[in-house]
């Protein structure tokens, strides 16, 4: 017999399309197996300050489609130190807190991680970043919606870029991690993409632009902000180069993080919140719970931080032939 009683759910780190869906379903998943369900505002920081809402059906009533997260989010300096971490244990035990569901990425885990070698409180994680560098998870939860705002900006800027025959550099998002940049690249039919993973060589980029197709009015490469200085620098690079392109730099930003979550990323985050609470209740602890060819898959929290993001070869050899 379990003996959770309440789970607590947050969600930390840089937010994402889906977390909303996330919450909702470990709220709804909680109540289904007669739980309560307490929000923990301002992720691993309201842990710290005891910010704590009772949640029930209707708290979560309307949010499957909204962006953002309602229990807010924060990168909590405080939980990064023993004081703050002692200091959420406390507060977790005075409010009877017995589980945590996370919501986050790389620097959520890692702070989870810390505070179960600690304390003996069971921590569930759920892959929430628009960044899709976790492993253990085929993609995470707001990956799909940022990779398609990505192409919507891209294909408007194909638009103009076409009407002007110039080059664009678009900087997505990425600070260690260029799987935005990657699909969105093939999606967006780009001529090329620059991520952290392989080095940026500025050599082949230009010998493709040198030798590349010359009735070609527009071009669009993508930069993941993480690749070296990111957009301003490969875009100073190429005018200095090439003074002959007319050359725009775009930094899309934070309308990657924002918006209505697609089907995919609401479906991954409702699976992935009923895993969780059954996760709690079985007795499992330490893991990012996410989904591998279709299946529940636990990873934990170790592992799922490595920090190794997969670049698939296969996937950059496409790009490679596509942008002829
Ligand atoms: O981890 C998600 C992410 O959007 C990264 O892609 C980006 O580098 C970072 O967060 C930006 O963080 P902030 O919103 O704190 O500037």
């Amino acid at each position: 017999m379990s003996e959770i009683k309440n789970i607590g759910v947050l969600t930390s780190g840089g937010d994402a399309p889906g977390m909303n869906a996330a919450i909702r379903a470990v709220v709804r998943a909680g109540l289904y197996y007669n739980l309560q369900v307490t929000g923990i505002m301002r992720g691993f920081e309201g842990m710290v300050n005891g910010e704590f809402v009772p949640m029930n059906a209707k708290s979560v009533a309307n949010i499957i489609q909204r962006g953002g997260t309602i229990l807010k989010t924060f990168r909590s300096e405080s939980f990064r130190t023993v004081e703050g971490r002692t200091q959420a244990h406390a507060q977790l035990q005075k409010n009877n807190i017995d589980a945590v569901v996370v919501i986050g990425g790389e620097g959520s885990f890692t702070g989870a991680q810390a505070f179960i070698g600690e304390y003996d409180v069971p921590i569930i994680g759920l892959p929430g970043t628009i960044d899709n560098d976790l492993i253990g998870t085929d993609f995470t939860i707001g990956y799909d919606t940022a990779i398609n705002t990505v192409i919507d900006a891209v294909d408007k800027i194909r638009d103009t870029a076409e009407s002007h025959d110039r080059l664009f550099i678009v900087e997505v998002m990425g600070r260690d991690s260029g799987l935005i940049a990657l699909r969105s690249g093939i999606g967006a039919g780009a001529e090329a993409i620059l991520i952290p993973e392989s080095k940026t060589n500025t050599e082949h980029l230009f010998k493709r632009l040198e030798e590349g197709r010359k009735d070609k009015a527009s071009k669009i490469i993508i930069v993941a902000e993480g690749d070296n200085e990111g957009g301003f620098e490969i875009a100073s690079l190429i005018k200095e180069k090439f003074p002959n392109y007319d050359t725009r730099l775009s930094i899309l930003g934070h309308i990657q993080r924002g918006g209505r979550p697609s089907c995919m990323d609401r479906v991954l985050a409702s699976r992935v919140g009923v895993a969780a609470v059954e996760a709690l209740l079985a007795g499992r602890k330490g893991e990012m719970i996410g989904i591998v060819n279709s299946n529940i898959h636990y990873t934990p929290f170790h592992k799922a931080i490595k920090h190794i993001s997969e670049v698939s070869p296969s996937l950059l050899k496409i790009l490679d032939i596509l942008s002829l």
